[in-house]
């Protein structure tokens, strides 16, 4: 009903402004007041932790995009080895695993059973298996050593939004603190990012409020095939969510790709008119990275591409390619995909209206998929 809707057309335009909130809820009570991360509810034991010596992440569709994030941030933060892979790929090629390795179960719904089956395996294998997930009592944590609930409360609408923020910022925390128990020569990094991450919300609550454009030009493209998304780094997995909403909603043809993929191949696809969606890295830090793609987009554009560009506020050398700027508030370079995902999802939602597609309940797909 409409009350249930909390008066939006959509659950998933409600769940898309419920995130702010969802990202609080899920920081909320984990962080202590010298800004250090309180997760004794992980429970397995900080000795466990310390010996871990290699990180595996299995999930499926959108959770394993935020797993994909989640390698670059436990690489980065704790120099564990950490490999992200697709639940329904993994226990078929016969993983090494053994009881030093942490396998990461990420699940909005725990019911998932490319998900379910993956975690048994790992535990055949003496592996110990942490699960993100946002549906208490579910399957997949009841099954897991441990479990870190995202708070993002319930998601109805089928395409996954506000459950995929809260699985990033869990398994920011994951990284964090794994970092925080190990000691790592990054921690004056991890406790500045543990104060950047509870700013968090009000950031996204900046990008909602900036949105019309976006819905704008997403009308404007109501007939277009195709649209390609491009990403480097952590936003690579960002690109490939953005293709992955419209593909689901929008039953467009979409694709994503890592930026420096595009001469491999990619690049001959670009045609006169055609959107490509870029996301950018921060202009300040890695600033290599964030050259590389402005050239990527300069040569696409000369070959006629559209350019849809997601930048950081303030980036004026990537804003002449851009035909159509969309800015973000500046984050961390390892957070911005809590802040660049926003504007794709939004675009996805109106592209999808625009093509009178039901958009809480996509054709063929169901919420949760219970079946290999
Ligand atoms: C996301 O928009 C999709 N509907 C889908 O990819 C989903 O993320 C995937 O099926 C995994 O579901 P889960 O998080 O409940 O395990």
């Amino acid at each position: 009903s409409a009350a249930e809707k909390g008066g939006y057309d959509y659950f998933m335009l409600k769940e898309i402004a419920e995130q702010p909130k969802a990202v609080a809820d899920t920081l909320l009570g984990r962080i202590d007041a010298s800004g250090s991360l309180r997760l004794d509810e992980i429970r397995i034991p900080v000795s466990v932790l310390r010996e871990v010596d290699k990180v595996v992440i299995v999930a499926c569709g959108t959770a394993f995009h935020a797993g994909m994030i989640a390698k670059y941030a436990i690489e980065h933060w704790t120099r564990i080895p950490c490999e992200t892979e697709l639940a329904s790929e993994f226990r078929y090629r016969d993983p090494i695993m053994d009881s030093r390795t942490l396998v990461i179960a990420i699940s909005q719904s725990g019911e998932t059973m490319d998900t379910l089956m993956a975690l048994r395996h790992a535990r055949e294998q003496g592996a110990k298996v942490l699960a993100i997930c946002n549906t208490n009592g579910s399957t997949i944590p009841r099954e897991s050593d441990a479990v870190l609930y995202t708070h993002a409360g319930p998601e109805v609408a089928v395409a996954s939004t506000k459950a995929f923020l809260t699985q990033l910022v869990a398994c920011y925390l994951v990284a964090l603190y794994l970092g925080q128990v190990r000691g790592t020569k990054w921690g004056d990094e991890i406790q500045a990012v543990i104060r950047e991450l509870s700013e968090i919300g009000t950031q996204v609550d900046e990008v909602l409020e900036t949105m019309e454009p976006v819905r704008e030009l997403a009308r404007t493209l109501a007939t277009k095939n195709t649209v390609l998304f491009l990403g480097r780094h952590v936003g690579y997995p960002v690109a490939l969510e953005g293709a992955l909403k419209l593909k689901e909603l929008a039953y467009m043809h979409a694709e994503g790709f890592a930026a420096g993929e595009l001469k491999h191949g990619p690049i001959a696809l670009i045609e006169d008119d055609l959107p490509v969606v870029v996301v950018v890295p921060s202009p300040r830090g890695r600033s290599v990275l964030h050259d590389k793609i402005v050239s990527n987009i300069q040569e696409i554009r000369a070959r006629g591409a559209r350019t849809i560009v997601i930048a950081e506020r303030g980036d004026e050398a990537v804003a002449p390619y851009a035909d159509h700027l969309i800015e973000i508030p500046p984050t961390p370079t390892l957070l911005q995909p809590l802040v660049a995902t926003v504007p794709l999802q939004v675009f996805a939602c109106e592209l999808a209206t625009a093509r009178g597609n039901e958009v809480d309940q996509p054709r063929n797909l169901a919420k949760s998929v219970t079946v290999e």
